[in-house]
């Protein structure tokens, strides 16, 4: 069948309008968000919290889909490939979505090209954490015990290339220590772990370790943010004492796969907009610990300048703290 060039531009502008339409009339169906790492952990946490946020205005239910391993990068290379409709995005942070090009030498995705950010969640700074049993009041006497004994300390990670993992590592070498890195499917199990012992140390993120610190299962060591928090009474932060300067936060977001419609993230980024309005939800999540940022740093546009100036950053970091996969 031969089309005239009248025909093509007929054609061309059918399809045109009917992906306005879909966009218009955007969305009409469940809504899926990835989250990298088992049920239970920070990531997830908060992806729910601002899923069951951003569905109101949105008008749609948005279920939460954990695909874990590898430090995120499993869940993150299907969703590249998922299709951009929409219908499928990734919960993204600083790990995966920025320092992983650094850390896995056959990584399936591209943080920067296979991916369209959507708008940026608050931080979420980290807390240094011990079994309620350790003999480690302060994190100086962790230090302590560590350069003494070389690689003797077991510290518990949600993966390579997790917060977890980086932020452990980021210490460890300005601290000039050497521990062990012990990887799980997320900072829910190593947090069980962590509870029950059987390692020596983790770092998570303020958001789920308090309520473990409230009810008594470990006990906090040092914060990584650059004030104390009134929510953990008398915990210095690392910059304060043990490690002067040292300062550290995870970033997170929301990723649609590269193709998605610009009216599509335009309307779940203003979804977000709406639900940063409930003032109350704001307070609950500052009283976790959560950094909100100035509203223009949620934005797409400035969430895509974040993320390729952090892959950026990470590969000289992770190259001057020698943070491996092994
Ligand atoms: C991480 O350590 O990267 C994440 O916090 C893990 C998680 O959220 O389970």
């Amino acid at each position: 069948m031969n089309f005239s060039w009248k025909q093509g531009l007929v054609l061309a502008s059918l399809v045109a309008a009917a992906g306005t339409a879909t966009a218009q009339s955007y969305p009409t169906r469940t809504i899926t968000w990835v989250v990298p790492f088992a049920a239970g952990g920070p990531t997830d946490a908060l992806a729910r919290d601002i899923a069951d946020k951003v569905a109101k205005p949105l008008g749609q239910q948005i279920i939460i889909d954990n695909q874990a391993g590898a430090g995120g990068t499993i869940g993150s290379g299907k969703t590249a490939k998922a299709n951009a409709d929409g219908y499928t995005f990734l919960v993204g942070h600083m790990g995966y979505m920025s320092a992983a090009p650094a850390l896995y030498k056959k990584l399936t995705y591209d943080p920067v090209k296979d991916f369209e950010p959507v708008f940026r969640f608050p931080d979420t700074p980290l807390v240094l954490l011990v079994p309620k049993s350790s003999p480690y009041k302060t994190a100086a006497d962790l230090i302590a015990f560590a350069k003494k004994n070389p690689g003797k300390l077991n510290f518990g990670n949600a993966g390579v290339g997790s917060t977890s993992h980086l932020i452990a590592a980021l210490f460890a070498s300005k601290a000039g220590i050497q521990v062990t890195q012990v990887p799980y499917k997320g900072a829910a199990p190593a947090m069980n772990d962590l509870i029950a012992g059987q390692v020596d140390a983790m770092f998570d993120q303020t958001n789920t370790a308090l309520p473990q610190v409230a009810g008594g299962r470990i006990a906090p060591l040092a914060l990584t943010s650059s004030q104390r928090m009134p929510q953990f009474a008398g915990v210095a932060t690392l910059g304060e004492k043990a490690l002067p300067g040292f300062e550290a936060a995870t970033w997170y977001g929301l990723y649609a796969p590269k193709g998605t419609p610009k009216e599509v993230i335009q309307k779940v980024h203003q979804a977000y907009l709406k639900a940063l309005t409930d003032k109350a939800w704001g307070q609950k999540m500052a009283d976790l610990g959560i950094q909100a940022l100035p509203e223009a740093q949620y934005a797409p546009e400035a969430f895509a300048r974040h993320t390729a100036a952090e892959v950026d950053k990470w590969r000289k970091v992770a190259a001057e703290a020698n943070i491996t996969v092994d």
